[in-house]
Order: C-alpha cells, then structure tokens, then sequence
C-alpha cells in the first residue's frame, strides 16, 4: 500500500510572517491526517514555517535546490542549507522552473541526485505542455522526462522519490485534467518506472497528480488506482481548501 503525499507549492508567495500565521491556522486542520502533509515554500519562509510546524505532522520543503555543495553560483541554495534550515522534501524541475528559468531535463537529474546526496525527499515534476498534448505525445514527453530525471538513480533512491505529473497545461488556469486523463499518464509514468527498476519500485514509488486540483476535484483524482497524491498550487494557499484536500487522502 502506498502512502499519499498532499503537498502545497506555495511558488512566490508569503513573507514569514505570514507563512505563521498560514501554516498555524492550518496545523488543527490537518491534525490526525492519514496523508504525509508537505508545505514546499519560498527559500526565505522555511526557518519560519519549519518552527511554526513545530508539534504537528506537516513537514516543510523547498521549491528547488542546486545541485553543488557549495561554490560561486550566486543566488543559488544547496541541499545542506536546505537539510540544515529543517526541509525534508524539495521539488525538482516544475514546470514554471523549465519554462522561464531554462530547466532542463538533465539540470533536473543534477538536482535530484543533488537533494538525495542532501538527504532530502525530492518531488521531481513532469508534464506535457498543451501543444505536446495536442499533438498526441503526452506519454512519450513524460517518458523522456522521467527516464532522463532517473539517469544513474539507485534502486533504493528511486524508492524514495516522489514523482509528480503536472500537464502544464493545467496549472493555475482552472483546467484540470479529468481523473482518467490523469491516472492514464500517473499509470504510463509507473510503467516507466517498471521498466527501469521492476515492479517492486514501481508498485511503491508515490506518483501526484498536479494542476488545479482543489477543494472540489480532490476525492475523484485521488480515488483514482495511480494517483498517490497531489501537489497543490493556489489551493495550498488557502488554509480550508488545503485541509479538504489533506483530509480526502485516505
Ligand atoms: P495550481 O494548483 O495553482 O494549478 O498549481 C499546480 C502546481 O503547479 C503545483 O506545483
């Protein structure tokens, strides 16, 4: 059986003051979840939402990570900073990271290998644009996306990766994949991964689904056979809608 992981990607939103506040009204809302609670938050929130955290289950991570130790890479944030500020987890090549940021597939490999190096959980992100979509290669691109991503990942590590398939074309517009849509591509993704390491890895790695998911569409997505989770955008921002989410994972 697989654990569901309901993560919020808070993207460029809220000061530490209001990550407290956020996160406090949060925590007796999400009390007793069955699901693994992550909030991946901006650099500069993580000290305040890992102390505002304190004594409940939500566990904190980031929105990316470099993959050297350290070294002149001005403006960039390693896994031990990360690991040493109180993550657990980091997202890996989101979409809005390889759009407007020039991630690529082999620069998201370097950061996984990077956050597993840290010992952090890393949630690596794939997805079709609108256009790949369109053209009828959706379970080709997430393909080539996650074999490439896996590249010289052990066994053991893959285990512990979480994988999350976000259609670009789904995020922050309102639109979201229908759950067959969805749990197509989540089932296309652990096939991937069945070729690569076996069954066994493939039957227990964690694979969200992401792109305006929400209060409302949640319970259908998750009842969904290959989708083990979600990684929340807007509705992460929202402390009731969150908690809805939170709470349909089980
Ligand atoms: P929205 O839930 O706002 O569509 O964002 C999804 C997302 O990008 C999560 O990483």
């Amino acid at each position: 059986m697989r654990k569901y992981v309901i993560a919020g990607n808070w993207k460029m939103n809220n000061t530490p003051a209001q990550t407290k506040e956020l996160i406090n009204e949060m925590k007796p809302l999400v009390a007793g979840a069955s699901c693994e609670v992550v909030l991946c938050v901006p650099f500069v929130d993580i000290a305040a939402a890992v102390e505002a955290a304190k004594g409940s289950d939500i566990k904190i991570g980031a929105e990316n990570i470099h993959w050297a130790e350290s070294g002149a890479f001005t403006g960039e944030i390693s896994g031990d900073m990360l690991k040493a500020a109180g993550a657990e987890y980091v997202i890996i090549g989101h979409s809005e990271r390889r759009q407007y940021f020039g991630e690529t597939d082999d620069t998201v490999n370097a950061r996984l290998k990077a956050a597993i190096a840290a010992g952090l959980t890393p949630i690596v992100c794939v997805g079709e644009t609108l256009e790949q979509r369109e053209k009828n290669i959706t379970v080709e691109t997430v393909a080539m996306q996650t074999k490439i991503a896996f590249r010289d990942i052990s066994t053991a590590d893959a285990k512990n990766t979480v994988i999350a398939y976000e259609p670009v074309w789904a995020i922050g517009t309102g639109k979201t994949a229908t759950d067959e849509q969805a749990d197509e591509v989540n089932g296309a993704i652990r096939n991937v991964i069945a070729e690569i390491y076996g069954k066994d890895v493939a039957d227990s790695i964690v694979i969200q689904y992401g792109g305006s998911m929400n209060a409302k569409n949640a319970e259908g997505l998750l009842a969904k056979e290959h989708i083990d989770g979600g990684l929340i955008g807007g509705a992460s921002l929202k402390a009731q809608d969150f908690a809805v989410i939170v709470n349909a994972a089980k």
